[in-house]
């Protein structure tokens, strides 16, 4: 209960914080919310991938889920349709991971959290060219988001099976560079600098990080203004569900609450 109140709290300031493109002074920037934030473009992969969301949702089949997401990892029997409705971004931030895709470029891009494969079939589908890699702890879940590329006929996502705090070191050596990461799982203050900080001695000017649930706790709350406040972050966009990150030398140091 006091959570959900805080995460309202959360909300209402960032609606009274929240700048359109006009209060933004940064040539770059403006530029930036014109073409991402602004473009309501109706792209066709958006009704392919709804059309997977709306048959997850309609699913009757249940898996067994391992739980990472909580800290601890149980076993427990979960409908995928509860999963396609709860864990899957909506499709209005999917659209933007989509179209920060698209925009920045990136070749290589890994995302943490696979879930059903959503949020990753978007980022795929706007760079089908690029390699995605996505790391999921539960097999079962896993397999769903495997079913889900092939439907969509994505060839360019690979799954890594298992926990984060395995699998992502060697994904992250096993890259040519790290033009992107997608922080979408284990959302505790603790993991989510764990993960920022391992994934730091990879970026380059153009690496693009964007976090999820910034807001949803403290501990988010406090993973995410530290991030902003580190040394090596040149700049950040906040949409309130969703953190941006750029490190960009040519940026001062600047942190825009932009209306999403
Ligand atoms: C919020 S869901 C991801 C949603 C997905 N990105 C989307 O929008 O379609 C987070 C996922 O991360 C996985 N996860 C959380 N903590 C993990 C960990 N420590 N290791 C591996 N997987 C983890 C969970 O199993 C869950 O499927």
């Amino acid at each position: 209960m006091l959570k959900h109140l805080s995460f309202v709290l959360a909300y209402i300031k960032y609606r009274f914080n929240c700048i359109n493109k006009y209060g933004i002074h940064s040539p770059y920037f403006f530029n930036w919310a014109q073409i991402i934030l602004y473009d309501c473009n109706p792209y066709p992969v958006y009704e392919t991938i709804k059309k997977t969301r709306r048959n997850l949702i309609h699913s009757k089949q249940t898996i067994n889920v391992t739980d990472f997401g909580t800290g601890t990892s149980h076993t427990k029997t979960k409908k995928v349709s509860s999963i396609a409705k709860r864990a899957a971004k909506p499709h209005k931030y999917g659209a933007l991971l989509f179209k920060m895709a698209a925009f920045h470029k990136p070749q290589c891009m890994i995302e943490l959290g696979t879930s059903l494969g959503l949020s990753a079939a978007y980022q795929a589908l706007a760079r089908p060219k690029a390699s995605v890699t996505t790391l999921e702890g539960c097999p079962q879940t896993a397999l769903i988001a495997s079913q889900t590329f092939e439907q969509l006929q994505i060839k360019n996502i690979k799954i890594i099976t298992g926990n984060f705090d395995q699998t992502f070191e060697q994904v992250l050596t096993q890259q040519p560079k790290v033009d992107w990461i997608f922080f979408d799982g284990n959302h505790t203050y603790e993991a989510t600098m764990r993960y920022f900080k391992q994934a730091l001695p990879y970026v380059h000017a153009k690496t693009v990080f964007v976090f999820d649930d910034i807001n949803w706790s403290t501990g988010m709350k406090q993973a995410w203004l530290e991030i902003k406040n580190h040394s090596s972050v040149k700049a950040t966009v906040d949409v309130f569900a969703l953190g941006i990150v750029f490190f960009e030398d040519a940026f001062s140091k600047q942190h825009f609450v932009l209306k999403y």
